[in-house]
């Protein structure tokens, strides 16, 4: 069997290679409104291409924002079915300045295929619907599969959220199985066996009613600024832990053996150095950076503004300044609950001189992922079969919001068989995706469809 589904793929290289290029044509940037028509083109060419591998009841479903796109092929009812996620949306590509190849003009080089989305998450969603292919050409699907391919991911999902919420029964599988994290590298496979949740909130500090002259004004009225740089750099204390009364309440506390464990990791500190070139790691004393990014909730400022940025210099006291501060959180935070902690913190840390908003933006809930589980035992045996060593479970330290929800809504839980680098510059200029892993990634995933399968069978 492996033998027939290596030999498909193999002949079909080239062109599993062009389709994926045809994909990552499409500027399907979900936070931009201008964009709106792309979404709609790439959910359909997204369905035209599930019909042909294969499926059948390819359905695209409008949103209040970006298309939904649903596809499903029922073998058996006596079989295991399979729900495969993924988003065909993308980060905006600025600063464009920065790539070294037009972000929405693939490019293959040294190996790599350079382009928005090669990673995340177009890359790694199309690998299922060409493995789907291939299991259909080769006779070899031992699964039902149920596809959701959305356009919102990078936007926090909201409108799926509501729509796996009015279409629960249609949804219904045995496990939910995503490409969109990363693994360490080809020699060290991992699986993630976590994700963290996230609370976005947008400030605004308000001081006078216009910018002011800095000469006539400054000095006697709060700069908003000046404020606002302080109330952020209260947030972290001389240990860089977090200030926020009650944020780390309900903190999962991991045993020794545990982080032990997570920490028998490989990571080479003097690399991530150098490839970030940075002279020194930072982060919450008495954690490793493994922890830092894996089981520790983070505070950080993902973009600031306030006043002149243009060339030169222009005296002036801002009338306003503004931050978008984004939270990381771990097993038991409560995205919403953090939200409002920051939100009490955060007004009252500012001065009568200033009046102070704060607005929640968006959330997602934190994931475990148990490793006892036959879904995560078929995930490690598959990548066994290909890359000839046994995963590494790894806390994965970005969030993929549906996934908790996937639990809550319909009770299944996930298994994220990722085929990304860490390197990969997702979200970043230059981001790609290795040739290598993308086919890893095809010939993979049929086997966790035939262990899945078999292990389920075994335990009836
Ligand atoms: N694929 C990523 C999430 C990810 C990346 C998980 C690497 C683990 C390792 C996903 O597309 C993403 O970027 N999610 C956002 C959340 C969203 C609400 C904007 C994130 O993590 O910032
Ligand atoms: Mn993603
Ligand atoms: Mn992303």
């Amino acid at each position: 069997m492996e033998e027939k589904i290596k030999k498909y793929i193999e002949k079909n290289k080239q062109r599993f290679l062009d389709e994926l290029f045809e994909l990552l044509r499409y500027p399907s940037v979900s936070a931009a409104p201008e964009h709106r028509q792309d979404m709609v083109n790439t959910a359909k060419h997204v369905a035209q291409k599930l019909t042909d591998a294969g499926a059948s009841h390819v359905e695209l479903f409008p949103t209040q924002g970006h298309p939904i796109v649903y596809a499903e092929k029922i073998i058996d009812a006596t079989q295991p079915t399979i729900l495969i996620y993924g988003h065909y949306d993308v980060q905006p590509p600025e600063p464009l300045e920065l790539w070294q190849t037009p972000p929405f003009e693939p490019t293959l080089l040294d190996g790599k295929i350079f382009a928005r989305g090669a990673c995340d998450d177009k890359g790694q969603f199309y690998m299922h619907v060409k493995a789907f292919e291939t299991m259909m050409q080769t006779n070899t699907l031992s699964c039902n599969v149920k596809f959701i391919i959305e356009g919102e991911e990078e936007v926090g999902s909201d409108n799926l959220a509501q729509f796996v919420n009015e279409h629960k029964q249609r949804l219904l599988a045995d496990i939910v199985l995503i490409s969109d994290t990363a693994m360490i590298s080809l020699e060290t496979p991992s699986i993630d066996i976590g994700l963290r949740g996230l609370a976005y909130v947008e400030v605004e500090v308000v001081g006078p009613n216009r910018d002011l002259h800095s000469g006539v004004y400054g000095g006697a009225v709060a700069n908003p600024a000046i404020i606002l740089a302080k109330m952020i750099a209260s947030l972290h204390d001389s240990n860089n832990h977090i200030t926020i009364p009650g944020f780390y309440d309900d903190v999962e506390n991991l045993t020794e053996e545990d982080r032990d464990l997570l920490n028998k990791a490989p990571f080479d500190e003097e690399g991530y150095k150098r490839d970030l070139t940075i002279k020194d790691i930072w982060g919450e004393n008495g954690y490793t950076t493994i922890e830092r990014t894996g089981i520790r909730p983070t505070l950080d400022i993902n973009g600031i503004w306030s006043g002149y940025i243009g060339e030169g210099a222009k005296t002036v006291l801002p009338s306003i300044a503004s931050a978008k501060i984004s939270m990381r959180l771990v097993p038991n935070q409560q995205s919403e609950k953090i939200a409002q902690a920051f939100k009490t913190h955060f007004e009252k840390l500012a001065p009568s001189s200033v009046s102070v908003h704060v607005k929640v933006l968006h959330g997602a809930e934190p994931v475990v992922i148990p490793t006892n589980s036959i879904a995560y035992q078929a995930a490690a045996k598959a990548i066994q079969t290909t890359f000839g060593k046994r995963p590494i479970p790894v806390r994965g330290g970005g969030s993929i919001p549906i996934v908790a929800l996937f639990e809550k809504i319909l009770g299944i839980k996930t298994i994220l068989l990722g085929f990304g680098l860490d390197s990969d510059n997702l979200h970043s200029p230059n981001e790609k995706f290795e040739v290598t892993n993308y086919f890893k990634g095809i010939e993979t995933i049929p086997m966790f469809y035939r262990y899945f399968s078999e292990m389920k069978s075994q335990v009836h």
